[in-house]
């Protein structure tokens, strides 16, 4: 089968091997602190019993689960937690797919590439609905895509690569598009704390047997490499979910889940606005850069990422390769999330050094 390693490895190896000092806007990670209650969780770890060093409850720590449950408004027994959204959103693909009921995978153009992917992997088909220039996605474009093969219907809000946030009513008649076709809408809702608009609406807002949300405190924590997030399925579907959870993975960091149980527990909103706060002003400084270079770009209403159209500069990875060594700016590009894309390149606001990048890029393309 062909599922090709995430352009992502290529780019990062490229721009580490370059010869020069490179600005890295490649990839979502965060470069601030997570919260101080989670360095102190893991610390705590390592003095306790060695009980706490074997295997958890495969499909989470109950107190954790009991927790995420509370915040989101749904049963304990509808949680688990797993290794990141990444592994989240395989549950999901991989429990619509096995209900027979459809083999399609409705995906947006542009994608956060990994969901195509895991859908060739899973052995699904894909279908692209494309989404409007300022990357909103028309439910009414969802629905004629829709069709008796749909398994489900897989969206990002607040989106990656795009930025856009889908409002409440998107929300809403994307779930009641998987009931007409039983299909399963999939939200992938991993940037929900840096939704810089307010206009955020979860899946979980409208209620429904045929709705899956994914989520991870990987980027609301900025601990990507901590490996814990989760997913909440309706009470029909978490079974089979929980068994692929634990063939697969047995279950996921004991220590991890710790920690962020801890952090959830001490950890007071001015944490998640002064990230939100941080972004914001990175976003001003680089789209105010862009702005006098001449170029189109996008706002994000959330997550992290600007996208950028140079005259003459397509978003090729010859050309983000060709920028690196140049201009020392490393980006995405446009072309990894999609066909609609490809004359743009994806850049990561999740570097101090936001300014010089602006900066590099005005003077590149002058
Ligand atoms: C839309 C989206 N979903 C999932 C992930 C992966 O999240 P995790 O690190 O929690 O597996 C990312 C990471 O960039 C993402 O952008």
């Amino acid at each position: 089968m062909d599922y090709e390693t995430p352009l992502f490895f290529r780019v990062m190896e490229y721009a580490d091997a370059a010869d020069r000092d490179v600005v890295d806007m490649v990839s979502g990670n965060p470069d601030w602190e997570p919260p101080e209650a989670l360095r102190d969780g893991l610390r705590e770890y390592a003095d306790l019993e060695p009980d706490r060093f074997q295997y958890p409850p495969s499909e989470g720590l109950l107190e954790l689960r009991e927790e995420i449950a509370a915040r989101r408004g749904v049963d304990a027994e509808q949680v688990i937690v797993t290794n990141g959204a990444g592994e989240a959103n395989y549950l999901a693909m991989a429990r619509a797919l096995e209900r027979d009921s459809g083999n399609e995978i409705l995906l947006t153009d542009p994608v956060y590439p990994y969901y195509p992917g895991k859908t060739t992997m899973l052995g699904g088909t894909q279908r692209f609905v494309a989404t409007e220039d300022d990357g909103q996605l028309d439910p009414a474009a969802v629905r004629a895509a829709a069709s008796e093969e749909t398994a489900a219907i897989v969206v990002t809000t607040p989106n990656n690569p795009t930025g856009a946030v889908y409002p409440a009513e998107t929300m809403r008649e994307l779930v009641a598009v998987a009931e007409a076709y039983d299909a399963i809408l999939i939200s992938d809702e991993v940037y929900d704390h840096y939704d810089l608009s307010g206009a955020f609406a979860s899946a979980l807002e409208t209620d429904s047997a045929h709705r899956i949300v994914t989520n991870a405190f990987s980027k609301s924590m900025a601990i990507t490499g901590v490996r814990v997030g989760y997913t909440i399925l309706p009470p029909e579907l978490v079974d089979d979910a929980k068994s692929r959870h634990m063939l697969v993975n047995v279950a996921t960091t004991r220590p991890g889940q710790y920690a962020v149980l801890n952090a959830l527990r001490e950890t007071g909103p001015d944490y998640y606005e002064r990230n939100r706060e941080r972004l914001r002003e990175r976003v001003t400084t680089f789209t105010d850069a862009l702005e006098a270079a001449g170029a189109e770009y996008t706002r994000p209403d959330g997550s992290f990422y600007v996208m950028a159209r140079f005259d003459g500069y397509p978003g090729t990875l010859a050309n983000v390769e060709r920028l690196i060594d140049e201009g020392g700016v490393a980006g995405m590009p446009g072309e990894a999330f999609g066909d609609s894309r490809t004359a743009w390149l994806r850049f990561a606001l999740v570097t101090p050094r936001v300014e010089e990048a602006a900066e590099r890029l005005a003077t590149y393309f002058d």
